[in-house]
């Protein structure tokens, strides 16, 4: 078969990513252009910030991405493109720009959902993996157990009811002081703590074992906090960061156990922001080890946003005749089926 090369854009949330991904395994380049310092001064994304800096970077970074791949538009297969979910205004701006490229040039269009984007980074970094998995994809938005099946057949087994882990990670950095983005400084400051200092609660849902509860998690840690404020206590930032982090930790562990038992799924996958965190990592791993399942985590630059990802998920897309129209449009609470 001939080789399919796909460009592939991202720009669902903070940063605006461009790839060129041949067979949806080899990555040729991978470009982003991350707006963190943008956002840091206002402790989150804004969103309107976001979409204008979207417009201004995506022509220079899809130009990059091609440039690195020694390609010009003319020798892609298809042109891959996140349309949702997202922030609408920046997901628009990869949209409107991918939908130019493919009628300019004549070109597939396959729109590419987030989360599957960010199950596929897994293909990139185990080139010899296949479904079926089970994959737990936690991201700033997003925390589902999904069961993939087949590249393109998904089935959702558990979800967050609340917060998303990442989302929990951003709120627990701002409560002690570390600012945004949470996740990789409550990750460091764990390091120094004790996990076992505070017995924070590990959420179970009663009509759904599988779902996930970040909120009351996040607010017991918020009222250790505030209360021994209000003692004039000290409580150490580093031992909060670790036991929330070790309560996070549980709950992924017992739920991924769970479910690869009941499915009998013989290899696990992480995906998403959070699983950039090398402790989550580690503990994961070393459960799944011992349960006799293989473990998957991508590099954590293939974990955070980027377009690689959305150029594998479009790959299979590709080659399964699933075409988008020039109607496609943003949606920025697009499910996953
Ligand atoms: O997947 P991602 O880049 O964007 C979304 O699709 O949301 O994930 C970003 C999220 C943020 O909430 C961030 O705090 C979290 O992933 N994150 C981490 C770590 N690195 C990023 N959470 C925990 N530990 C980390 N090292
Ligand atoms: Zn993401």
């Amino acid at each position: 078969m001939e080789p399919v090369t796909i460009l592939a854009i991202e720009s669902s949330c903070d940063e605006t990513a461009a790839a060129v991904v041949r067979n949806g395994r080899e990555v040729l380049s991978n470009v982003i252009y991350s707006q963190i310092d943008l956002h840091t001064v206002y402790g989150g994304v804004v969103p309107e910030i976001a979409s204008r800096k979207h417009i201004e970077k995506i022509n220079q970074v899809v130009k990059k991405a091609l440039d690195d791949a020694g390609m010009t538009l003319d020798d892609v297969d298809g042109v891959a493109v996140t349309y949702g979910p997202g922030l609408v205004g920046a997901l628009l701006v990869g949209v409107s720009f991918a939908k130019a490229v493919a009628f300019a040039k004549n070109k597939p269009l396959i729109g590419v959902h987030h989360i599957k984007g960010h199950v596929c980074a897994n293909f990139i970094a185990y080139p010899e993996l296949e479904p079926p998995f089970l994959c737990l994809v936690a991201s700033g938005g997003h925390t589902h157990l999904v069961m993939v099946r087949g590249y393109l057949d998904y089935e959702i087994i558990g979800r967050t009811r609340d917060d998303a882990a990442g989302e929990a990670y951003d709120k627990i950095a701002r409560a002690i002081g570390l600012g945004y983005p949470g996740g990789p400084k409550v990750e460091k400051a764990a390091h120094s703590g004790n996990p076992d200092a505070f017995d924070f609660p590990r959420a179970k849902i009663d009509d759904n074992k599988y779902d996930f509860s970040f909120s009351g998690l996040k607010s017991a840690v918020l009222n250790t906090i505030n209360g021994a404020k209000m003692k004039n206590e000290e409580v150490n930032p580093a031992d909060i960061a670790a036991s929330f982090q070790a309560a996070v930790i549980d709950s992924m562990k017992e739920r991924v156990l769970m479910a690869a038992e009941e499915f009998g799924a013989k290899s696990f996958a992480m995906a998403g922001g959070v699983a950039s965190n090398q402790t989550i990592r580690k503990a994961l791993e070393a459960a799944c080890t011992e349960a006799g399942i293989s473990f998957h985590c991508p590099p954590p630059i293939l974990c955070t946003d980027n377009a690689a990802m959305i150029g594998a998920a479009g790959y299979y897309e590709y080659i399964n005749g699933r075409f988008d129209g020039l109607d496609l449009n943003a949606v920025p609470g697009l499910k996953l089926e």
